[in-house]
């Protein structure tokens, strides 16, 4: 017997305002047809003054919650992956455990920029896999519009905010790829490269949030290399072959990127979720609002596997093979 994490429930929660590639041309000199040609992004929500990270984030786990049949007092632990929280400290994970009346168990933030979901992922698993905890709120929420420059049209017009989750419930398996639920993840990083992908703040350094700071050519060049390379790898380690593979739901920075994962790896495009047109980079909100989109538009079925790339800020990046 092998101890799995199931997917209960999932969740997911975008602000109200949209801002289209039109807007954006009235704040920095760019235009549509240079938006959607170089990154696929067609509009991006923001979220308003009183709508914080874990406001998203609690929309997104009651939604989950509901899905699931549970209460918060159900849940044993919540992950929480952001680089945008409510305050330096403490974690954003707990104001929503304490929104969600959950009255024991830990909640905890990971920070691990666009790769935070499957970062947060890999922890609650092993929680699980280790009997440490049976029930686990995963979620993905930033308000990256919060530590976005709207004077450099380099990144502004690439981000936007939300927030999505998945519920894991321990589950008997037979340690087989045929199991439902998290089959493996792997994470890796290599801080020789923060300087790439970064925030221009911090609590210890300058005392300032921050705002973006990216070499877009650098960061775009390692996404598709180590995206392909890490998906290769954790297909090899658990013996399934590509064509196993139902869904690609890869991490929703630019088309381009995510074309150029599906090349590396042969697989066409119809059997990857996309929304990066719709959401822009939600940063580690941008797995599980693919994955909540894909369950909702009905392409993702129960029994279908699912491989999740995913590469961000660090740099860190990883995957994960999941069985629904
Ligand atoms: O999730 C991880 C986080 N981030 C990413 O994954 C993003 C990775 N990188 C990318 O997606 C792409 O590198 C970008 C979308 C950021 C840029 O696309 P690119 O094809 O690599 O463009 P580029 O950096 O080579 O820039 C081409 C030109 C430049 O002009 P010059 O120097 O050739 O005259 C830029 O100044 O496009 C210019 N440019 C813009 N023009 C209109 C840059 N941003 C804009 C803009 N509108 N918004």
């Amino acid at each position: 017997m092998t101890l799995r994490s199931r997917i209960v429930g999932t969740g997911s929660f975008l602000p109200e305002h949209i801002s289209t590639n039109d807007d954006m041309a009235k704040i920095v000199e760019t235009s549509d047809a240079w938006i959607v040609e170089r990154t696929g992004i067609r509009v991006r929500h923001f979220a308003d003054e009183n709508t914080y990270t874990s406001t998203m984030a609690i929309k997104a786990a009651e939604e989950a919650l509901k899905v699931a049949g549970m209460t918060g007092d159900d849940l044993d632990a919540i992950v929480l992956g952001t680089v945008t929280p409510d305050k330096t400290f403490p974690a954003t994970a707990v104001y929503v455990q304490a929104a969600l009346g959950m009255k024991h168990g830990c909640a905890f933030d990971v920070v691990a920029a666009c790769s935070g979901f499957l970062y947060s992922l890999r922890a609650a698993d092993n929680m699980i896999r280790l009997g440490q905890a049976k029930t686990v709120l995963v979620i993905g929420s930033e308000k990256v519009s919060k530590v976005t420059d709207f004077t450099d049209r380099n990144t502004c017009v690439l981000f936007g905010d939300g927030a999505g989750c998945v519920i894991l419930k321990a589950g008997e398996g037979k340690g087989d790829v045929s199991d439902s639920g998290v089959l493996d993840t792997l994470i890796y990083s290599d801080g020789t490269y923060a300087p790439e992908l970064c925030s221009t703040g911090g609590a210890s350094t300058n005392h300032e949030v921050g705002f973006v700071s990216m070499n877009g050519r650098e960061v775009f060049r390692h996404a598709a290399v180590n995206m392909a390379d890490v998906s290769l790898e954790i297909l090899e380690k658990n013996g399934i072959s590509l064509s196993d593979v139902d869904w690609l739901v890869p991490h929703q920075a630019n088309i381009r990127i995510i074309e150029a994962t599906a090349k590396r790896l042969n697989v066409p495009m119809d059997r990857v979720i996309c929304t990066v047109d719709q959401h822009a980079n939600t940063s580690a909100a941008s797995i599980p609002l693919a994955l909540a989109d894909g369950i909702k538009s009905g392409k993702l079925k129960k029994g279908q596997l699912l491989l999740l790339p995913g590469m961000g800020s660090g740099f860190t990046w990883g995957a994960s093979l999941i069985r629904l």
